[in-house]
C-alpha cells in the first residue's frame, strides 16, 4: 500500500526546504534519508539516548520522536548548521580540544544539547551542565571530558575572572 504524503516547508540550517514526506515519517528519518543530513544519529529510536538531538525553533528535542509533518513552518538546526563561516563552532572545537570525542556517535546530539544549555545560560555551572546533559547517553562513557569542554566554552564567555 502506498503511504500518504504531504508537502511541508521549513527552514533547515538557514535554508528554505520544501518537500513531500510520508505522514508517518519521523524527522530523524527525513533528515538522514531525504536530506542527507547524516550528522544527526539514529541510535535508540525511542527518545532514550539523545543521539538524534536537533534544535527546533530554538529548543532541543529528539528528532526520532517528532513527525516530519510537524516541521512545517518551523526552523530546524542540525549539527551541520552549527558550523560557522570561519570553521568549527566554539562548542565543536572545545569537544575536539578536550578529547571529548571518542567513537563520536553520540557527539552530534551531545554538542547540540551543550550548545543549547550555554546559549540559554552563559554562566552555566559544571553541575548544571551535568544535569542538562542527562538525556544524552554516551556508550563510550567519557562524560568527564564532555563537561571539561562545556566548562571551557563557558569560561570564554566570561568578561573577567570574577564573573
Ligand atoms: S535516537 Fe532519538 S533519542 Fe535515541
Ligand atoms: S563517544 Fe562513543 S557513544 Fe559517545
Amino acid at each position: 500500500m502506498k503511504s500518504v504524503e504531504t508537502e511541508i516547508r521549513f527552514k533547515l540550517n538557514g535554508r528554505d526546504v520544501c518537500l513531500n514526506v510520508p505522514v508517518t515519517m519521523k524527522t530523524l528519518t527525513m533528515l538522514r534519508d531525504k536530506l542527507g543530513m547524516t550528522g544527526t544519529k539514529y541510535a535508540c529510536g525511542e527518545g532514550e539516548c539523545g543521539a538524534c538531538t536537533i534544535k527546533v525553533d530554538g529548543q532541543t528535542l529528539n528528532s526520532c520522536l517528532m513527525y516530519a509533518v510537524d516541521c512545517d513552518g518551523r526552523e530546524l538546526v542540525t549539527i551541520e548548521g552549527l558550523r560557522t563561516p570561519e570553521g568549527l563552532h566554539p562548542m565543536q572545537q572545545a569537544f575536539v580540544d578536550h578529547g571529548a570525542i571518542q567513537c563520536g556517535f553520540c557527539m552530534p546530539g551531545m554538542i547540540m544539547q551543550a550548545d543549547y544549555l550555554v546559549e540559554n545560560n552563559p554562566k552555566l555551572t559544571r553541575e548544571e551542565a551535568q544535569r542538562g546533559l542527562e538525556g544524552n547517553l554516551c556508550r563510550c562513557t567519557g562524560y568527564t571530558k564532555v563537561l571539561d569542554a562545556v566548562e571551557a566554552v563557558v569560561e570564554t564567555k566570561k568578561c573577567c575572572g570574577r564573573c
